[in-house]
This record gives structure tokens, sequence and C-alpha cells, in this order.
């Protein structure tokens, strides 16, 4: 590469203006520290009139083909997200040996094998460390420092909305709505803040860390996933009251040689590490027999901190050789994906039941014909109905779904019971 480095940009929303602004502001920085001058010379959208502060309005285009078509662009900065048409676009570029950053974590669980595919034939480099945990370098260390760490799990937040709404309910009492609208605000949120509520984004950043850690393809199709927007705030509080805290959890473990990818919320101890990780911030417990625990946590989310982690993928390639320095990352081991309900858990359970003698005996009943023992129950009486939270020992998650089957079906449980699984105690998941 020249001493100038020409970038072409797909996408200049939340996070491509942070690019901009980042380049701009540190462009004397990085020439010292590189050789090169970066300059964006053509930048994407849709809408030309749309008003984005500071940026150049000479650099827009809604034309493609001028950055896709630009032999000249030395390196392409996709930040505009979505599948279609930015799949064909990246597999365009990466074909013809032009390096790719990217932050899109929903093309990567979907379609990074054949991205990455195409950055080997095409001697190129694809780079997407903003797609995961924002400025967060979780994906540099996972590949390079922790390459040959055998990890056993990744546990972490990874959703910076979910984790920013979760934490006001609980900080301020902030009604979930309110909060939603907030991250939104911040930039936090997904252009579809389903993806971030429903937990597709958290599974999608599951899908990429654990093809990562366990050197296995897993696609987000492998990743079974419910979000927040069903959760009650009646749940946030009584586990507050039993001192947990709520979380969005992705959980990537090895299970007997084969991987499991779940991502679902969950109630952690007050006093374990992930508990006191608040606001938009995400961190990512790894864990492995021979380095045992690391924690990396930071801010997870927003324009500036994913720009950040853009910026320097930029910079990655300008000191590295062509290739994907994460190629095989995605199916050395080719390792089977666990089987639904062979895993292990410890369980928060909440039954809405009638207020009568022998509900209690009953319901004891059905769990330990389950073969499900009880930690902890905790019951308040509510006129003619009583609320009963237990937490429940590990158990293997089968039993536990058959004995919620049971209950569900009788008379004495009045509304559909909540099972939320409790993660980082010594009743975690494994
Ligand atoms: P955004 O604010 O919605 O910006 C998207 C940009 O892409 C806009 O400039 C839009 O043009 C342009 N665009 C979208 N589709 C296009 C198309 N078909 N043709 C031309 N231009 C198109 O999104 P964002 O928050 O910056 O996120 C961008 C990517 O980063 C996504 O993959 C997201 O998942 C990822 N990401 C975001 C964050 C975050 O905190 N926001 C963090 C990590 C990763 P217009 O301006 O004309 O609409
Ligand atoms: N919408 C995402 C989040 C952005 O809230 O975590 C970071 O990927």
């Amino acid at each position: 590469m020249s001493d100038t480095v020409r970038i072409g940009m797909l996408g200049c929303g939340t996070v491509g203006q942070g690019v901009l602004r980042i380049l701009g502001e540190t462009a004397g920085t990085v020439e010292r520290a590189t050789g090169h001058r970066l300059e964006v010379v053509r930048v994407l959208v849709r809408d030309l009139q749309a008003s984005r502060p500071g940026v150049d309005p000479a650099l827009l285009t809604a034309d493609p083909e001028d950055i896709l078509g630009d032999d000249t662009i030395d390196i392409i900065i996709e930040v505009m997200g979505g599948l279609d048409p930015t799949h064909e676009w990246l597999l365009r570029a990466l074909g013809h040996g032009t390096p790719v950053v990217t932050a899109n974590k929903q093309l990567l669980a979907r379609h990074g094998p054949d991205l990455l595919a195409a950055a080997e034939e095409g001697g190129s480099d694809l780079r997407f460390e903003a797609s995961v945990c924002a400025v967060i370098p979780v994906i540099k260390v996972l590949r390079e420092s922790l390459l040959a760490a055998e990890i056993d799990s990744v546990t972490g937040i990874v959703n910076g909305t979910t984790n920013y709404i979760l934490s006001e309910m609980r900080r301020s009492g902030m009604s979930y709505d309110d909060a939603l609208a907030q991250a939104q605000d911040l930039g936090y949120a997904e252009a579809d803040p389903a993806d971030d509520v429903g937990g597709a984004d958290a599974a999608a950043k599951m899908a990429i860390l654990a093809s990562i850690a366990f050197h296995t393809r897993v696609l987000i199709d492998d990743v079974p996933y419910v979000g927040i927007d069903e959760l009650q705030s009646d749940d946030v509080d009584i586990a507050g009251e039993l001192g947990f805290v709520m979380k969005l959890l992705g959980v990537a473990r090895l299970v007997d040689g084969a991987v499991s990818v779940r991502v679902h919320p969950a109630l952690v101890p007050g006093d374990h590490p992930l508990a006191s990780v608040s606001g938009a911030d995400n961190a990512v417990l790894l864990e492995s027999t021979m380095v045992r625990q690391i924690m990396l946590v930071g801010p997870g989310a927003g324009g500036t901190e994913t720009a950040s982690a853009v910026v320097s993928d930029v910079l990655s390639i300008l000191g590295s050789r062509p290739g994907s320095f994460l190629a095989g990352a995605l199916a050395d081991a080719g390792l089977p994906m666990a089987a639904e309900g062979s895993l292990e858990s410890a369980f928060y359970l909440r039954l809405d039941v009638a207020d009568q003698p022998g509900v209690l005996a009953r319901i004891s009943a059905v769990l330990g014909e389950s073969g499900v023992s009880i930690l902890t129950v905790l019951q308040r009486g509510e006129g003619e109905s009583a609320r009963l939270v237990m937490i429940l020992h590990r158990s293997p998650e089968a039993r536990v779904q058959e004995a919620l089957g049971r209950l569900r079906d009788m008379r004495d449980v009045r509304a559909e019971p909540v099972l939320i699984a409790v993660v980082g105690s010594g009743e975690a998941p494994r």
C-alpha cells in the first residue's frame, strides 16, 4: 500500500460518523505510528440529504459502484448493516482482493464462513472486532492471545441495549419502554431494536465468539435465544430480593465434547463479577483449565466506542500481510452441537398458585418425582392466591422441563410458570 491509504465507507450512521470523527482527530498520530495517511474518499448512504453534522457532503454518494467499482480504493469499511445487499457487496470486494472491516454481526453469524473463504481466495483480509462487544478486544484476545488455551466456556453480557434497560430498571425504577427509548437515543440499539430486546443481536455475537473459542463453525441458527422482551419486572424485583441480578446472558460451553451456545435471561449472584457490569457495558468471562478465568469488560455499544474498534481493525490491516488472520478460525475442530436438554442448570421458578392447604406439598411432590430438588422457597400471600418462588438445585434441564409440563397442568397453578436459569453460583449451569 502507498503512503496514502484510500478508504471507501459503506454507511454513515451512528458508527460511520464515529469512524470519520476518530480518523479526523487521530490522523497525525496514525501517520506517525504507521507511516500511512488514511483518507476516506467516498461514503455510501441512502439519503444524501439527511443531517450528518461534521460530514463533508462532497464525500457522499448513493451509488455503490463509486466504491465497489473503484480499483483505487485500498480498504472498505462496512458500517451499513443488513444482510442484503451487504453480503453480495462484501463477497465482491473480498474476491477482488480489497480488505474489509465490518461491524455487522448478523451478516457474520450467517455468512462468516463464505466471507472468510472469499478473503482467502482473493488474498484479502476480513476483520470484525467491532461486531462483538464494540471496543472490547475480545476477538483479538481469543484468536491471538488465547488461541491454544483450550477454552471451556464463554459467558457474556454481549448486548449493551438490554444491559442498559435492565440496569436502569433496577437502578432508577425506570420503565422498560422508557429505558429502551433512552438506549435508542444514545445510539446503542440496532436499527430494529427487536434484534436487541429479542436476543437475536446477542445470539449472533455468541455464534461468532463460540466459533473462535471452540474452533468450530457455529451459526446463529445453532443458537437458541430468548430476549428480555417477555420478562416481567416482578421477576427482576424478586430476584433482587433474593440476592440475584437479572442479566441477558450468552453462554457458550463445551459439554462432553459438543458445543452448546444459548442466549437467555439469567440470574447471577450479586457478588458474581458479571453482576456489577451495568449500563451499556459488556463483559465476557473466558474460562479454561489452563488459564482459569479472564474477564474482559468495557463499553459494548455506542457510535464512538464501536468506531474505535473499526479504526483499530483498519490499523491492524496496515500492519499485517495479506490473507485473513481469522481464516480457519471457524471450522478447525468441527465439534458437534450439544443436544437440547442434555445440559444441567439451576433455576429460578415462579408459580402463581391457589393459597390453599396442601398446594406447596403437591408442587414439591411433582418436582421430587421428576428428580428436581429445591434449594430455597419464598412464599407471599396475595388474597386468594400465593406467589411461590423457588431456587432449584442444579438438575438436568430435561427433568426440569418435564416437571414444568406437569406443573402447568395442575389446577393449583393459576398462571404460566416463569423459569429462569441461574448462572455463576455453585448452582451454575455446566
Ligand atoms: P445506522 O445508524 O442505522 O446507520 C446505517 C448507515 O448505513 C446509514 O448511513 C444508512 O444510510 C446506510 N445504509 C443502510 N443501508 C444502506 C443501503 N442499502 N445502501 C446504502 N446505504 C445504506 O446504523 P449503526 O448503528 O451505525 O450500525 C451500523 C452497523 O454497525 C450495523 O451492522 C450494526 O449492527 C453495527 N454495530 C452498531 C453498534 C452501535 O452501537 N450502534 C455497535 C456495534 C456494531 P442513511 O444514512 O442514508 O440512512
Ligand atoms: N445494538 C448493539 C448492542 C450494539 O446494544 O449491544 C453493539 O453491537
